[in-house]
């Protein structure tokens, strides 16, 4: 099945002469990473060096070569951010989740990852987690939205 998506996106790109990057956002955008074995398959199907892909994939930040945990969090550390408090609140999460950010938690649970500036400086420190957005995060608060969302499906 995964294949497939694989071999119809690759077909896709070699059709319509689209950009290797591109290509690699649809299969990501399809499977939510890049696993090793689709990044061989495009390899040998349109003749590039899995070294090049791999190079691709790690240069730019938005690829994932690991699956994404159940939730995602995502924490600011943009400057307004960072201002007000954002450092507390990535010590807090990671400790509570017992992984640095950029990782997963080893039940597949979470994912953490930090980003440079969401737009919503007003709103510093800021946390999204599954899409949602959290202003004025502090310490206190963001415990309770970690544990109200390890709760969902
Ligand atoms: S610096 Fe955090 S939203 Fe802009």
């Amino acid at each position: 099945m995964e294949n497939d998506r694989v071999a119809d996106l690759v077909e896709t790109y070699q059709n319509e002469e689209g950009t290797v990057i591109g290509l690699l956002q649809d299969i990501q955008e399809e499977l939510g990473y890049l696993p090793a074995d689709a990044l061989g398959r495009v390899s040998k199907e349109i003749g590039i060096p899995l070294s090049t892909l791999f190079g691709l994939a790690t240069f730019y930040s938005t690829f994932r070569l690991e699956p994404v945990g159940k939730h995602h969090i995502c924490s600011c550390v943009g400057t307004a951010c960072h201002v007000k408090g954002a450092p507390f609140v990535v010590d807090t999460i990671e400790r509570t989740l017992g992984i640095n950010a950029g990782e997963t938690t080893k039940d597949g649970e979470f994912t953490f990852d930090t980003v440079s500036c969401l737009g919503a400086c007003a709103l510093a420190p800021l946390v999204v987690v599954d899409d949602e957005y959290y202003g004025k995060m502090d310490q206190k608060k963001v415990t309770k939205i970690i544990k109200s969302h390890a709760r969902r499906e």
